[in-house]
C-alpha cells in the first residue's frame, strides 16, 4: 500500500528548507533560484533530465559545495554547520562512490560507524545488520573492489544507515538521509528493496532526499517530487500533482503518458507509443 503522511508543524520545524538558491561550478551557474521544502516523515524525489543540476544540488545540501540563498536543516543554517554536527544529522549516499584502496565490505560500512565509542563487538553486529537489511548478510569479508557494481552500491548504503541508525535520536532533531541516485545501478528486486529501505526511514520519522532516474520508482515510492530542469525548478509539489504527463513529457524533452493500473495506486510511466 502507498503510505501517506501526514506533514506535522513538528516535522515542518525539523524539515529542510531551500530558499532562493544558486550553485555555481567556477563561473558557471548550474542551480538557479531555486526554492522548495521537504519533511520529516516524507520522501521528496528530485528528478529531471540528466545534466538538470540534481547532484550539484544534492552536494550544495550536503554541505560538499557552497550556495548563495539559504538551505536550512531543522532550521539550521547548512553552510554554518560543523562536519561532525552535519554527520550526526544527515547521511550521504554520493552518485558515484569510488574506494581506491583495499578494504572489506566491513571496514566500508564501519566507516559510517562515526561513534567511536562502542566496543568491537557493538561496532560487528550494527555493521552485520545494516549488511542484512541491504540483502547482503555473509559479505562482511569481502574485497569491496571485488563485488558487482550493485552490491558495491547496497554496502554504500549500508554505511549510510549505520551513520544515521536512529531517524529520531532520543537526544537531537529528526535524522536525514540524501540518496543520489541509490537503485540507478541495480536489479529490479534490489530497487524495490531499497526504495522500501528509505521510505521506511521516512515512515519512522527520518527525512529523505532521493535523486530518482526511474520514473515509476518515484512513482511508487515518493510522497513529494521537485522536478529540475536546466537548474530551475519546473515543478514541485505531492508525488500526483506533479506526476502528470504534460509536465514529465515537458521536463524530459519527450513524449510520456502514464498508465494507471487497476487496484494498484503505482501508476506506471512510458513513452508514448508513435503510430
Ligand atoms: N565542476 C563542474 N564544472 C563545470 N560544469 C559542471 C561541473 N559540475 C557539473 N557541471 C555541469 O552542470 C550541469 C549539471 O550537472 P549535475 O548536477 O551533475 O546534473 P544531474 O545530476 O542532474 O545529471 C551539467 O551540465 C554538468 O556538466
Ligand atoms: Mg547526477
Amino acid at each position: 500500500m502507498f503510505h501517506q503522511t501526514k506533514v506535522t508543524a513538528a516535522a515542518q520545524a525539523s524539515g529542510l528548507a531551500v530558499s532562493g538558491v544558486s550553485v555555481s561550478a567556477g563561473k558557471t551557474p548550474i542551480v538557479k533560484d531555486l526554492s522548495f521544502h521537504a519533511a520529516t516523515g516524507e520522501m521528496l524525489a528530485i528528478i529531471g533530465p540528466s545534466g538538470s543540476g540534481k547532484t550539484t544540488l544534492m552536494k550544495a545540501m550536503t554541505g560538499e559545495m557552497s550556495y548563495c540563498g539559504q538551505i536550512t536543516l531543522a532550521g539550521l543554517e547548512v553552510g554554518d554547520l560543523a562536519p561532525e554536527f552535519m554527520a550526526d544529522m544527515r547521511a550521504v549516499l554520493p552518485q558515484a562512490s569510488q574506494i581506491s584502496f583495499p578494504l572489506t565490505a566491513s571496514e566500508v560500512v564501519g566507516l559510517g560507524l562515526i561513534d567511536r565509542r562502542r566496543n568491537r563487538q557493538e561496532r560487528a553486529r550494527r555493521i552485520a545488520e545494516a549488511l542484512a537489511r541491504v540483502g547482503l548478510s555473509g559479505f562482511e569479508g569481502r574485497t569491496y573492489q571485488d563485488l558487482s557494481g550493485g552490491e558495491q552500491q547496497r554496502v554504500q548504503l549500508a554505511r549510510v544507515l549505520c551513520q544515521v541508525w536512529d531517524p529520531v535520536p532520543a537526544d537531537g532533531p529528526p535524522r536525514w538521509l540524501f540518496l543520489d541516485e541509490p537503485v540507478s545501478s541495480l536489479d529490479i528486486k534490489h530497487q524495490y528493496q531499497i526504495m522500501r529501505l528509505a521510505a521506511d526511514y521516512a515512515e519512522r520519522g527520518g527525512g529523505v532526499v532521493a535523486v530518482m532516474h526511474d520514473l515509476n520508482l518515484t512513482a511508487a515510492f515518493a510522497d513529494r517530487a521537485l522536478v529540475m530542469r536546466d537548474g530551475t525548478r519546473l515543478a514541485f509539489g505531492a508525488r500526483d500533482e506533479v506526476m502528470q504527463p504534460e509536465l514529465l513529457s515537458r521536463a524530459y524533452g519527450f513524449p510520456l503518458e502514464i498508465l494507471e493500473r487497476r487496484g494498484s495506486a503505482r501508476p506506471v510511466i512510458v513513452p508514448v507509443e508513435a503510430d
